[in-house]
């Protein structure tokens, strides 16, 4: 079985974090989130990839190669220019030959693939769309179905008194190859607006398949947040790289923990970390590889990658931090505040309420206080 992921996006929402990496480039407790997906997929059969990339793919090549590292075929095609989420797809069509998987690559989930791929065989679907329940649908997309689950009509962001289901199209699909001969050649073409309409119009069969698995986005601040919340208390199906060292503590490879601090989980701890003289840290979060927690530093429910530097007393709260910052004493970062990467912080800094700094910045002492 093979599948296509889209990796093309800008992930501009989730900008600065995906100015230098592409969304499913990013880590997703200490590994690239691509990676873990790759490995899902290979979990449930799959053995083939095409990654249809548009940005920075020199990124993919670099950390995925071939994909033998891990075991699988993996194909790299470069759009020459963003096709949007079909077009994408046809671009690579040369390489499809039966019913392929098609991804988002920023969406976690732990949707159970060889169950939608035994329904997609047995209604003898062209097009098979995950669908999964929101409280609110009035934002999304909804997608409604006969008693036999077959598809009959596409609702984009419904007013309240025209809702008549609460499911949504949740970004994996089965698709026949013959059905992309819908999607014109080299042009901008999604499913949403473009070709499911169609498949709706020409009859194929096209059929939803709810599900109750876990499903969240990866691509806006909050919920990258939220994401890694639900993954270390459990929500999702997850194996973590490393080894659990006390209750619902990980650590991979190997890390120095002062005697005097207070570390209680869920935390994953990566590779060479430093959590110095009475520092807490507090779950859930995650400490990326090589990072120093410098004294008496109070960290909870905090993102952080590798290479960060904390001076003494610093406090991070429910935030992001990118790769190599330096965070000066007694500063705070909290409320979904995001530090991208290689920015230096002086001290007693205040960062609060999602403000975003941009990769390189430096920012003196008390430069941002309230
Ligand atoms: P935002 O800019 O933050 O909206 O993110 P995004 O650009 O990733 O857009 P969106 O979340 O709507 O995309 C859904 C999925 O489709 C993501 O995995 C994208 O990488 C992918 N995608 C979107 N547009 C394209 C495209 O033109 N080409 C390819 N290959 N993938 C795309």
């Amino acid at each position: 079985m093979k599948a296509v992921i889209l990796v093309g996006g800008l992930g501009t929402r989730l900008r600065p974090l995906t100015c230098k990496t592409p969304k499913p480039m990013i880590p997703m407790v200490n590994q690239p989130f691509i990676e873990w997906m790759l490995l899902r997929l290979r979990e449930q059969g799959v053995t083939e990839v095409i990654l249809a990339v548009q940005y920075l793919a020199e990124r993919f090549r670099e950390t995925l190669g071939d994909g033998s590292r891990l075991e699988m075929k993996l194909h790299i095609v470069e759009e020459p220019e963003p096709r949007g989420t079909a077009g994408a797809v046809k671009n690579v069509e040369h390489l499809l030959d039966g019913p392929t998987f098609v991804l988002n690559g920023d969406v976690m989930t732990d949707l159970d693939l060889k169950a939608m791929l035994d329904f997609h065989r047995e209604k003898q679907a062209k097009v098979t769309i995950s669908l999964t329940p929101v409280e609110d649908p009035t934002q999304f997309g909804l997608v409604e179905m006969d008693r036999q689950n077959r598809v009959q009509r596409f609702l984009e962001k419904p007013r309240p008194e025209d809702i008549t289901s609460d499911l949504i199209n949740a970004g994996t699909y089965i698709i026949e190859p013959e059905i992309f001969r819908y999607v014109p050649p080299n042009e901008f073409y999604m499913f949403e607006r473009g070709l499911f309409p169609v498949v709706l119009q020409t009859g194929d069969p096209m059929y939803g398949f709810p599900s109750r698995a876990y499903w969240t986005d990866i691509g806006k601040p909050q919920t990258y947040i939220d994401v890694h919340h639900d993954v270390l208390i459990g929500k999702v199906k997850y194996k973590f790289l490393g080894r659990q060292i006390a209750d619902r503590i990980w650590l991979e490879g190997d890390a120095e923990i002062h005697p005097s601090a207070q570390v209680v989980g869920p935390v994953v701890i990566g590779p060479g970390t430093v959590i110095q003289r009475g520092a807490r840290v507090i779950g859930p979060t995650v400490l990326g590889a090589r990072c120093v927690i410098g004294p008496e530093c109070n960290i909870e429910g905090a993102v952080l990658w590798e290479n960060n530097r904390l001076d003494e007393g610093v406090v991070l709260r429910n935030c992001v931090l990118g790769k190599n910052n330096v965070i000066g004493e007694r500063t705070h970062i909290t409320d979904g505040a995001i530090v991208s990467d290689d920015c230096s912080l002086g001290a007693e800094n205040r960062l609060e309420r999602g403000i975003r700094i941009w990769p390189g910045t430096a920012l003196g002492e008390r430069a941002i206080s309230f």
